[in-house]
């Protein structure tokens, strides 16, 4: 147990730095165990500080301190600073003149299995320093709103480093004594620690060069472990992509002349943006037809994305502070979904994006976590690197591009580019620009910034024939999160459209107004409020929340009849989607019902007959296809349950699926058929397509338990010239009863044992099977060779795909999967904090299960707070949790 609780950080109680940095020069002589660093901080006290007082304070953690020096005068006595355990205070420097100060320490990469600061990955050394890494390579004023000039000088043993990598360019290099050499790098903009990086090894690279609208040469290398070059061409394309993309949408040109990415095996995320060298997790990086699925190469392209669009959108300007991480991380996020978007299906994109939001961030806003995209405290920033920051921080931003419009957006964000290019800022000075250049008023806006906890829409609507008027009553209300129990009426677009009964469309004309259009955005804001349209002869069918236009819970009782009708016909195509997935809810979570209370399970033929309609549909976009023909989620139909009953949503969700397939068996047999080609794994919507929509026929005919099916799977997963192909094959061989399921994992695990990131889609798809057995198999596979808890990709694709992509299994009723769980994350917190506080998510429910359920993992999370030197990643999860 720790002494003293750790401390909470409040965004209320920011302050501007006392010093300011102007330049650093960074001196490292590498060495895994023993890597000596000798900074030169030119500093000068900040004219802004109100503070008086003339000590000091720099961060730093677990760092080997050697020297200090000020002004190249003599060291620095123990008389002169302190040391604690995570700052060093120098008791007196210059007020009124620029200071030089010097430190030299030591740090020991090998030791460093948290993966923060300087680290070793398949020997390469490499850095993370997002969000408080930084502190751990040197003492530093670690925090965003310092920003200095960087100057890089790495030292290393030409054999063993013969690449050494940091931010900028390159500015000189040479050879030492004892077959050493020397590189310089110079970044010529300021940036916050947290945007440094280093990276050496034995590293190749792929080679490519992009020309700017301006018209200068940009050199793109990628770097990677020498047996993955084979592997590179898809995230050069993508980057290239990118770069084509912001200069189109957004008018941002890149800044320097070399933009290098570097694919390490130990990552703690998914990548890092760092001025000029983004380091990645080689998952998003690594592609070939053979090893990579379509679902990953579009991951891949997106994170690409990501991180380039962030050299605008957090590096040239950056976060005051890290409560304003949602500045960077929400804005850059809807920069990646409308450059996916874009590059693919625009509605396929948003579909996908919105399920995720559904399943996952909204179950964060509705538990112990729940906090505002913009946070106002925090104990450990790095557990604020959430779904809320990210995901519905892109929707509060896509929000505002809603009520603006493409074009006003757009000024918004040049006038946000312009103004505020070289500074730290926060989330207000971004909606500031965005009012500013549009003359508007987003003031109730703003509570979105501040409010957490997902609002709820209920509409009523009434048709008034005689006027042929048609009033909707909109209500808004959001329940009380932590720390927050009374909720203000937020500003809400309602995308909305009507639909006359012969499918056609209806105007919308909002009665006073002259104006008829085929779709309007209503700006809801009050707790209660009524829009009536006129000019309706007939009683439309309402489409509402269009786009999902925000991020909330719409309450509007529609029939069975009415969604079919709208899966037919609503021409916006996510809630055409959205219509079928209600549909086939209400439908599933009558069979729950049905199945708790014992009584036999019959399907509606409501939906056999909206499915067969939609099969027997010609199709243009096959992936948009498939998405129909997707039932929602298993964990999607437990966020909707008052209390979560993982069994019944299982046998229900199974019963559906198969009775789907009994029912409509030719159609999904005739699809398979047309659409399974022997490709070799093209990347473009043609090919994806096809592959998505044959493999979504074979995951419902595979629950007929037909020989002959069982054999087209066989033969797919043995044939398969892609990945794609071969892991839905796979998935369906092992996920049903199929009698080669053993022998066809054993076959691809030694087809791919040297490629771990297959291998990572081998351990997930074990650790997720809903057969029986599959916690044995868990057990065992955290013993086998290829299994290390070291690797943040090893531990997510087993631990992580049991405990949150296996509800059926982790919530065994006798608690074992609980027990399971807090036994690796007990082990995590010393090796790896952030893993261990990420593994706890699926813990933090447990206030949604019944009873005996909520004990068994009440009980774990308390063993978990008695860990000896508990992390305060894990502390804040946890405690929180049980608060
Ligand atoms: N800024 C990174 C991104 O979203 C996130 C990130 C990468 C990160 N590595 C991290 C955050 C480590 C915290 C800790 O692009
Ligand atoms: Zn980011």
């Amino acid at each position: 147990m720790r002494d003293a609780n750790p401390q909470t950080i409040y965004l209320k109680d920011y302050t501007v730095p006392e010093y300011l940095i102007d330049s650093v020069e960074l001196n490292f002589t590498l060495d895994d165990e023993n890597t000596q660093v000798i900074s030169r901080l030119t500093m000068r006290r900040n004219p802004a500080s109100q503070s008086v007082g003339k000590s000091l304070t720099l961060s730093g953690e677990n760092l080997k301190l050697l020297r200090v020096n000020l002004n190249d005068g003599d060291d620095l006595t123990a008389v002169d600073y302190q040391q604690t355990a995570d700052s060093l205070v120098i008791n007196e420097v210059p007020q009124d003149q620029r200071f030089v100060l010097t430190i030299e320490n030591q740090i020991n990469p090998k030791a460093n299995t948290a993966l923060e600061g300087l680290y070793l990955s398949n020997g390469m050394l490499c850095t993370q320093c997002e969000a408080e890494g930084f502190r751990k390579i040197t003492y530093y004023l670690d925090r965003p709103d310092v920003m200095a000039r960087f100057r890089t000088t790495i030292i290393a043993d030409k054999n063993r480093y013969p690449v050494l990598l940091s931010n900028g360019n390159k500015i000189g290099h040479g050879e030492l004594s004892e077959n050493r050499h020397w590189v310089t790098w110079e970044d010529p903009f300021d940036k916050p620690c947290y945007l440094f990086a280093l990276v050496a090894g034995q590293l190749h690279y792929v080679e490519g060069s992009f020309i700017t609208q301006s018209g200068r040469n940009i050199s793109l290398q990628i770097f990677v472990e020498p047996h993955d070059l084979d592997k590179c061409d898809h995230a050069l394309q993508s980057l290239k992509n990118a770069m084509r993309w912001d200069e189109d949408v957004y008018g941002r040109e890149y800044d320097l002349d070399l933009y290098m990415i570097v694919a390490v095996s130990h990552f703690n995320m998914g990548a890092m943006e760092n001025k000029g060298l983004n380091v990645f997790n080689t998952k998003y990086v690594l592609a070939r037809p053979d090893t990579a699925t379509d679902s990953d190469y579009e991951h891949i392209e997106g994170v690409i994305g990501h991180e380039y669009f962030h050299n605008w959108t957090g590096n040239r300007i950056t976060c005051r502070d890290w409560f304003q991480l949602s500045l960077k991380e929400g804005f850059t996020v809807f920069r990646d979904q409308e450059f996916t978007g874009d590059r693919t299906s625009k509605a396929v994109k948003r579909i996908e994006d919105v399920n995720m939001l559904r399943t996952r961030q909204f179950a964060e806003d509705a538990g112990p976590l729940a906090h505002p995209i913009r946070p106002d405290s925090y104990i450990e920033i790095n557990n604020f690197y959430t779904l809320t920051v990210y995901e519905k921080g892109a929707e509060i931003v896509r929000m505002i591009h809603t009520l603006l419009g493409t074009e006003d957006f757009r000024k918004g964000s040049d006038l946000y580019f312009q103004r505020h290019d070289g500074q730290a800022v926060t989330c207000d000075d971004f909606v500031k620009a965005m009012e500013d250049a549009n003359d508007v008023d987003l003031a109730q806006f703003r509570r979105w910034y501040s409010q957490a906890g997902t609002p709820v829409l209920k509409v009523q609507q009434h048709y008034e024939p005689t006027g042929q008027t048609l009033t909707l009553t909109i209500a808004q209300s959001c329940p009380p999160t932590p720390g927050q129990p009374i909720k203000e009426p937020l500003h809400i677009p309602v995308k909305v459209g009507l639909i006359n009964r012969d499918g056609s469309t209806a105007s919308c004309q909002l009665k006073g107004t002259d104006q008829a259009s085929d779709e309007l955005t209503l700006s809801v804001t009050e707790a209660e409020q009524s829009f009536t349209f006129e000019g309706l002869a007939q009683q439309p069918v309402v489409s509402l929340l269009r786009g999902f236009s925000a991020p909330v819970k719409l309450a509007m009782d529609y029939s069975l009849e009415e969604l079919a009708f709208l899966l037919s016909h609503d021409s916006d195509t996510f809630n055409r989607w959205e219509a079928g997935q209600q549909l086939a809810g209400a439908i599933i979570t009558g069979l729950i019902e049905d199945c708790q209370s014992g009584r036999d399970m019959r399907l509606d033929p409501i939906i056999v007959e909206a499915f067969r309609k939609v099969l027997e549909q010609p199709w243009d976009d096959l992936s948009y296809f498939s998405l129909l023909l997707d039932l929602p989620s298993e964990t999607y139909l437990a966020e909707q349950m008052q209390v979560v009953d993982v069994e019944a949503i299982h046998k229900a969700w199974e019963f559906v699926k198969r009775t789907l397939a009994q029912q409509l068996q030719p159609q999904f047999q005739a699809l398979y058929q047309t659409n399974h080609r022997d490709e070799s794994g093209q990347f473009d919507a043609g090919a994806i397509g096809r592959r998505r929509i044959k493999n979504i026929c074979l995951s419902y005919l595979s629950k007929l338990e037909n020989v002959d099916i069982q054999s087209w799977a066989e033969q797919q997963f043995k044939t398969a010239r892609n990945m794609t192909d071969q892991m839905a094959a796979l998935a369906t061989i092992v996920n049903n009863p199929h009698p080669a399921a053993k022998q066809c994992l054993v076959d691809f695990y030694q087809q791919w044992r040297d490629e771990a990131l297959v291998i990572d889609k081998w351990f997930a798809l074990q650790a997720s099977s809903p057969m029986p057995g599959t916690f044995a198999t868990v057990q065992a596979l955290m013993t086998h060779d290829a299994f290390d808890l070291k690797n943040p990709n090893r531990v997510r694709s087993l631990i992580g795909a049991f405990s949150q992509a296996n509800q059926l299994h982790f919530h065994a009723a006798n608690g074992q999967g609980y027990q399971f769980l807090a036994d690796q994350i007990i082990a995590l917190n010393t090796i790896n904090p952030q893993v261990a506080s990420r593994m706890l998510s699926a813990l933090t429910q447990w206030r949604r299960y019944d009873e005996s359920r909520q004990a068994l993992m009440r009980a774990q999370l308390e063993r978990i707070m008695g860990t000896e030197n508990i992390s305060k990643d894990v502390y804040e999860v946890a405690s929180k949790s049980l608060a």
